[in-house]
């Protein structure tokens, strides 16, 4: 069954962690992004850790082999399970990546390896911007998310965060071993927010998703930990 990560994007930790106590045992994984890290840094997945609780870390690393190899380290020394590079750093970053997650298992820094997912094009971006990115015409984004992933696979990555819509072809072209991360995910009659290519949290399951990050849907709800009860159920039924 999927299994449901809720993004924790808030500017400060205090309402994010009255938000994971409100959750109680309705939620056991929680994604750490930008926002939330640059204010609150390290603690806040130590008090998220402290609670028991599972952590992604999304801060999609960049940067040269040696940095990112350090910056994962450091993710590993905090308990990260899951964490995010950009596929666009190349192989060479991707193995680096990888390599020090295995490193801090086997050192005894991490219980176990960090799962480090690529991420390959944004979302956000058109054709258009993909195409001025790129600097060539024409570009199939679609393609290009294949492309990139597999080839992050190849590094040794372990999976990828993708669109819900693209979680289907990734898996026919990735194989049942890699792991499909799905942001974007909205409840049938729900708000989309500033999401475009959305998909309700079965819809996203039978693509063929392990892990559902969903945010608003849940965090912006009346009442939260019976809204993440409902999802449960449907994905237990799905
Ligand atoms: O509130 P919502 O469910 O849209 O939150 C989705 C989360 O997933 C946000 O933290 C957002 O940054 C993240 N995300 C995304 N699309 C991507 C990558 C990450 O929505 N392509």
């Amino acid at each position: 069954m999927a299994h449901v990560i809720i993004a924790l994007d808030y500017p400060h930790p205090a309402p994010a962690l009255e938000l994971v106590d409100r959750l109680g045992e309705e939620a056991d994984f929680y994604k750490v992004g930008l926002e939330l890290f640059t204010s609150a840094g390290a603690s806040v997945v130590e008090a998220l850790r402290g609670r028991g609780k599972r952590v992604f870390l999304d801060l999609k690393f960049h940067d040269i082999p040696a940095t990112v190899a350090g910056a994962v380290r450091s993710a590993s020394r905090l308990g990260v399970e899951l964490l995010t590079i950009h596929a666009s750093g190349g192989a060479a970053m991707v193995e680096a990546a990888v390599g020090a997650a295995e490193e801090a298992a086997l050192s005894g820094e991490a219980a176990s390896p960090a799962r480090i997912l690529a991420v390959t094009l944004l979302t956000s971006l058109s054709r258009s911007e993909v195409e001025a990115v790129l600097g060539r015409v024409p570009v199939d984004p679609a393609a290009e998310v294949l492309r990139l992933a597999a080839g992050a696979l190849e590094a040794g990555a372990h999976g990828v965060v993708a669109s819900p819509l693209e979680a289907g072809p990734l898996r026919s072209h990735l194989g049942p071993e890699a792991l499909i991360v799905t942001p974007g995910i909205r409840l049938a009659g729900g708000e989309s927010h500033d999401q475009a290519r959305v998909a309700t949290p079965e819809e996203a399951a039978r693509a063929g998703a392990d892990y559902l990050v969903i945010g608003r849907a849940v965090t912006g709800a009346r009442h939260p930990a019976e809204a993440l009860a409902g999802i449960h159920r449907t994905l237990e039924a799905a």
